[in-house]
């Protein structure tokens, strides 16, 4: 009988709750939120759904009562503050470090051997400080965040080849930032046709420039940050761990001499499996694309470095 904590009732966390009930990915899902009554009520809404929608998972909502999740196979971390048009991931730090690092320990406690997916931004941070923090093992802790971006780098190679984003294999690594992520455009492929063949270079460029800005475009019509996307895209990591589906999924892992790095967690092709992180995938990067990760790293370094500055790690 598998079991999931989703923590943070919002935007993000609703829908991953949503998505892992609807398509019957596990049997009870908690809501957890520290605001009183967002979480019960909006699994009432949900519950008032299942017999149109046709499902049968167990969904509670709850506010703060952490015994409640207790057992969960897999613990979703959503919580904190979403990002307003004009900021970035990045500034979200001051206010949300300190709710991942609350929430986590608070969910270890009640469930001590559940795998954690992190979302809650700047990501790549969380999910280095829930690592670090509570000394857990490094398959424990997967973030989400470029599988996101490699959803929206198909969403646009589909837009502009004007084609089916189901047939179009691509990924995007590194960091999860506007400025550093990697759409790898060497990799992506329409029906196994590289679309660097299909696509001429200017065409490309801009594809991958709407992919690395896809969130900020989100946050800028919406007036908050993407929630669809992010929970779904939670909610397909969280059914690889639970169903030992072994999908590769580029994920935010900690790594240690892969991609030329150590003693960071950012995005590169991962086997997310019953265990957590099962292993990393080796792509064979090319000079250009290694200076990238390079890069990418540099900077989720620099934001790792504020951790110690605000005395949470
Ligand atoms: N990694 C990604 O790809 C990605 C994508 C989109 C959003 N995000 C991030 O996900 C987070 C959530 O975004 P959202 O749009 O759902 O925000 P939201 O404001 O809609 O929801 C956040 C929820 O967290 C709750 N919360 C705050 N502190 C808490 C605590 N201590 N314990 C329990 N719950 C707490 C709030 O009450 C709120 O309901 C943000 O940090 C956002 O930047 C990440």
């Amino acid at each position: 009988m598998a079991k999931v904590t989703v923590i943070g009732a919002g935007n993000v966390g609703a829908t991953c709750a949503n998505v892992l009930a609807f398509n019957k990915i596990v049997e009870t899902v908690v809501m957890l939120d520290v605001k009183q009554g967002v979480a019960e009520g909006k699994t009432i809404d949900m519950l008032q759904t299942a017999q149109t929608l046709g499902f049968e998972t167990n969904i509670l909502g709850v506010t703060n009562d952490y015994a409640a999740t207790a057992g969960s196979d897999v613990v979703v971390v959503t919580s904190g503050i979403p990002r307003k048009p004009g900021m970035t991931r990045e500034e979200l730090i001051g206010t949300n470090a300190g709710i991942v690092k609350s929430v986590v320990s608070q969910a270890l406690t009640h469930s001590p051997d559940a795998v954690f997916v992190i979302i809650s931004n700047p990501m790549d941070t969380m999910t280095y400080l829930t690592l670090k923090a509570f000394g857990l093992p490094k398959n424990k802790v997967v973030g989400m965040g470029s599988l996101l971006d490699s959803a929206r780098f198909r969403y646009y190679l589909s837009q502009t080849l004007q084609v089916n984003p189901v047939e179009i294999e691509a990924l995007v690594i590194g960091g999860h930032s506007d400025t550093t992520m990697i759409p790898l455009k060497r990799l992506a492929t329409y029906n196994g046709t590289p679309v660097a063949s299909l696509l001429e270079d200017a065409a490309l460029d801009k594809v991958i420039a709407d992919t690395m800005t896809g969130g900020s475009t989100i946050t800028n019509l919406v007036g908050t940050s993407a929630g669809y996307g992010p929970g779904a895209a939670g909610a397909y990591v969280t059914a690889s761990i639970i169903h030992n589906y072994r999908r590769l999924i580029p994920s935010c892992v900690y790594l240690e001499g892969e991609y030329g790095q150590h003693d960071i967690c950012i995005g590169v092709p991962a086997i997310i499996g019953s265990s957590g992180l099962e292993s990393i995938v080796d792509l064979r990067l090319n000079d250009e694309e290694k200076a990238l990760f390079e890069k990418s790293a540099n900077a989720v370094r620099k934001t790792n470095a504020v951790l110690a500055e605000i005395g949470v790690l």
